[in-house]
């Protein structure tokens, strides 16, 4: 794997030719949508910019930063029309911005951007410098609205089938929904694709009970914001659109006056005694939990049942049980330190 030194900069960049300046592209999250949202790096990539290129909702977003700059507005579609152009542009010597909603990097402008440079034949060292502003994906602006859900382990599947086959991303729902992943769908719905949230719960439902919630954000942090917080079983009934984000809770998630909440983990580890914090039975404060990794590998190793028993025990694959059961204990590993949020 490819190793970066972030503490010595790179190499210098190939000179541009001469006579052809060396431009950059500068790939701007915006952030949910509201100004206040975005980054103090965007604001100045998008002051420092001769042209801003992006989807006309997003450049309508922030019309009030494009004053004196070329704006090069496309369509829905044409993600790869605003890469080239971004690129012709670069090669001409222009900084351009491309704009992306949330972050670029997150179904954003990034890889259809980077895809059109190397298919140029572009390089991290060639003239053309690129730099990616990150913004806060609706992932985390929609969860900002309705609590705390994703404070467990979670992840974004797009419902989207334009450049993605139906079984990869029904594969991906079953397994996230199997391994109780709180889960973000990223486009769930548009005037075509109506049906696919209802194949996303069908999935989630052999999985997870009706009643896990679900919140639906429809255009977080923008005029027309809308939050509702339903289960899956009713999923079905709710408005959602092109615009909403759907968050669906793990087997832990619960709703309390109207916050959706995924806890952490503490209670499994401590309680509160006389208004302080006290380590479970069997549990110690800065440790690993009695059943994290050394303290379950002990477990199974003084239960004496066989790789295969304790494979269906644990819904863990039996070669990966055998082989953590064959490698000796790290000595002192169950003393490893606490992560803190
Ligand atoms: C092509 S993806 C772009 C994602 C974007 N790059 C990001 O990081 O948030 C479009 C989808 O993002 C979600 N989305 C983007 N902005 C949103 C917002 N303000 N509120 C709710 N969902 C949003 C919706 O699921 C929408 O269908």
């Amino acid at each position: 794997m490819d190793q970066k030194n972030f503490e010595n900069p790179p190499g210098p960049r190939t000179p541009a030719p001469p006579g052809c300046p060396a431009g950059k592209i500068t790939l701007v999250g915006l952030g949910p949508g509201r100004l206040d949202h975005l980054t103090g790096r965007a604001r100045a990539a998008i002051a420092e910019a001769d042209t801003v290129i992006g989807y006309v909702t997003y450049i309508r977003l922030i019309r009030d930063l494009l004053a004196g700059k070329e704006v090069v507005k496309k369509a829905m579609s044409e993600e790869l029309d605003r890469a080239i152009e971004a690129h012709e542009r670069a090669r001409r010597g222009e900084r351009v911005v491309v704009v992306s909603s949330g972050d670029a990097g997150i179904y954003g402008m990034a890889g259809p951007t980077y895809e059109v440079l190397f298919q140029a034949g572009w390089t991290p060292d060639s003239a053309i410098e690129v730099e990616i502003v990150p913004g806060a994906s609706a992932i985390n602006a929609c969860a900002a609205l309705v609590g705390a859900p994703l404070t467990h382990d979670f992840c974004a599947i797009s419902l989207s089938d334009l450049l993605t086959p139906w079984p990869v991303i029904a594969r991906r729902l079953d397994a996230a929904a199997h391994a109780d992943f709180v889960v973000a769908l990223y486009n769930p719905k548009s005037g075509r694709r109506t049906r696919h949230v209802q194949e996303a719960r069908r999935i989630f439902l052999r999985h997870r009970s009706s009643g896990t919630p679900v919140a639906i954000v429809k255009s977080a942090f923008r005029p027309k914001q809308r939050v509702e917080i339903t289960t899956l079983g009713e999923v079905a009934e709710a408005e959602i659109g092109m615009l909403s984000t759907v968050l669906i809770g793990n087997s832990n998630t619960y709703v309390r006056d109207g916050l959706m909440i995924t806890p952490r983990g503490y209670v499994d580890k401590y309680e509160i005694r006389d208004k302080r914090r006290a380590a479970r039975a069997g549990e110690k404060a800065g440790r690993p939990l009695a059943g994290g990794l050394e303290g379950w590998l002990a477990a199974l190793r003084e239960s004496g049942k066989s790789a295969g028993e304790l494979a269906k025990i644990h819904d863990l694959p039996e070669d990966y049980i055998a082989a953590a059961l064959a490698e000796a204990p790290e000595p002192g590993a169950r003393d490893g330190g606490e992560e803190r949020a």
